[in-house]
């Protein structure tokens, strides 16, 4: 497979050139010039319509694109991902998300892990899962950082209107303990169920959180009461997370990356929350998204499409920055999100042979849901000085006053219309003219449920490994925060030493 840096592909050269074509005015021209723009800058994915006629390019450029992804031999890493192979090369293992989704094709402990989730979860669900004491759980507190936080808090929160009423579940990640005396202020220690998540299980902002969650239990509760009712542990540790005396553990294995893992047990609380079922639709949902990546010709493949848009604004057109504005209230969790997926896999400067790279990889990833931005950060996308590529996301059907509903999709279609073809007529003042040609991509769906919300993380996974393929780095690994680990620790060890 190559591992040459992709600056040597011809297609990246030609690339080059086309990007003179498509700076300044260029898109908005092209709108006024060409009505069949939207028909021919499209993909239907499940689900989904992905438009990128309002980015700057036509259907030469992106023919190009997809000859650059074939240089880089998308396809044969695309079948190593899937296949399992250890393509994680700094840790040596595979990165088989995928196979978490893969129904009755999983592996057997995924599968048996998927029955243990069902039946701890059904329990809660029912007001079967009894504390120390005798009373039913009614809480759950999620504990973890990083992957082992950011996906389960986006699934409660955007399914939260299918969530059980009975079960409320919170999440602390920070060892700011503000964060987790917030979520206990109104709790009782009865009916509480702590579920630590860690991968590693030695994370120190999280065990910290579950030894104050110990203490907080061992003095609301009866001093012989046993904690073990009110743990359920998650890690690829199965031993220390047993050590740490959890009633149940769920397993995870090492070949799955934190900020991939929602599809794991690392998603019990989610499955808990808008129960089995759901659960299994968004699993469902995703592998939909990993047929379609490893099915579809890359032109109309919309995961590889988003991929090369964005190697397009970044490389090419030099875009600093992406944004992610989902209309969508349930969605104001993704682009948090978002940012470990792309930043910690892509956020890289060394490629997978070690070289210093000579060309620019993920840029950062921000954004918040619309219409709410729009009173905020718009002004800059609008006139500001930077360019910031825009993804849009869209739902046909949502539950809600059907009025309000209209207005937030006429809000959207405004925002992509005025950002692509802005407004330039001279007779108005400087400062109030807004120049266009600014890009942005729409994913429309239908509606927003468990199918398409797993769709739709699928597809910005898929997304990132296809740009990291592009880029020749591994998404995999996550190096870069170790230092400040182990600087932490060491001033704290200094800390004790001192007193
Ligand atoms: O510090 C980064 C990181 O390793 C992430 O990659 C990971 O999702 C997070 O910390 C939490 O790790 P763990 O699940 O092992 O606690």
């Amino acid at each position: 497979m190559n591992t040459q840096p992709p600056t040597d592909a011809t297609a990246w050269n030609a690339l080059a050139a086309l990007a003179e074509g498509w700076r300044g005015d260029a898109l908005k021209r092209a709108l006024a010039t060409d009505a069949t723009r939207a028909d021919r800058l499209a993909a239907q994915g499940p689900g989904l319509h992905y438009t990128f006629a309002r980015q700057r390019l036509d259907a030469a450029v992106r023919d190009q694109l997809v000859q650059l992804a074939l240089a880089r031999d998308l396809p044969a890493w695309r079948s190593a991902l899937l296949a399992g192979e250890a393509i994680n090369v700094t840790e040596g293992r595979p990165a088989w998300h995928t196979a978490l989704r893969a129904g009755a094709s999983a592996p057997p402990e995924v599968q048996s892990a998927q029955s243990q989730m069902r039946r701890l979860a059904e329990r809660l669900r029912d007001g079967a899962w009894l504390g120390a004491t005798g009373q039913p759980i009614e809480r759950i507190v999620h504990l973890g950082t990083g992957g082992s936080d950011l996906g389960p808090r986006l699934v409660v929160d955007a399914l939260a209107e299918s969530a059980s009423a009975r079960l409320r579940v919170d999440f602390a990640a920070n060892v700011d303990p503000l964060d987790l005396d917030r979520r206990l202020r109104d709790a009782d220690p009865a009916r509480t169920l702590f579920v630590v998540v860690s991968k590693t299980f030695t994370t120190q902002e999280t065990m910290a959180n579950a030894q104050a969650a110990k203490t907080w239990l061992a003095q609301g509760l009866r001093a012989d009461a046993s904690l073990a009712p009110h743990f359920v542990a998650v890690s690829a540790n199965v031993q220390a997370a047993r050590a740490f005396g959890a009633g149940e553990v769920l397993p995870m294995w090492d070949w799955v990356g934190g900020r991939y893992s929602i599809w794991s047990a690392v998603g019990f609380s989610a499955m808990a929350a808008i129960g089995a079922d759901a659960f299994g639709e968004f699993l469902a949902g995703a592998r939909d998204m990993d047929l379609h990546f490893a099915d579809a010709p890359l032109e109309r493949n919309v995961p590889v499409l988003l991929a090369l848009l964005g190697i397009w604004n970044v490389n090419f057109l030099g875009a600093a920055t992406q944004a992610v504005l989902p209309y969508a209230t349930p969605l104001r969790l993704l682009p948090a999100y978002l940012q470990q997926l792309e930043m910690e896999s892509n956020g890289k400067r060394v490629d997978r042979a070690g070289r210093s790279v000579a060309y620019a990889t993920a840029p950062v990833v921000w954004g918040a849901e619309g219409t709410v931005g729009q009173h905020s950060f718009h002004q800059l996308l609008h006139q500001g000085t930077q360019i910031v590529p825009v993804d849009f996301i869209v739902f046909d059907e949502a539950p809600g006053d059907p009025a309000r509903r209209r207005i937030l999709a006429a809000h959207a279609e405004a925002q992509a219309e005025a950002l692509a073809r802005g407004q330039d007529d001279p007779a108005l003042p400087a400062y109030r003219r807004t120049p266009g040609s600014r890009p942005s991509s729409t994913l429309r769906f239908e509606r927003l449920d468990a199918r398409n919300l797993g769709r739709l993380i699928a597809l910005y996974e898929h997304k990132v490994f296809t740009q990291g393929v592009i880029w020749n780095i591994n998404s995999f690994d996550q190096w870069g925060v170790e230092l400040g680990k182990q600087l932490a620790k060491a001033l704290l060890e200094r800390a004790r030493d001192r007193s």
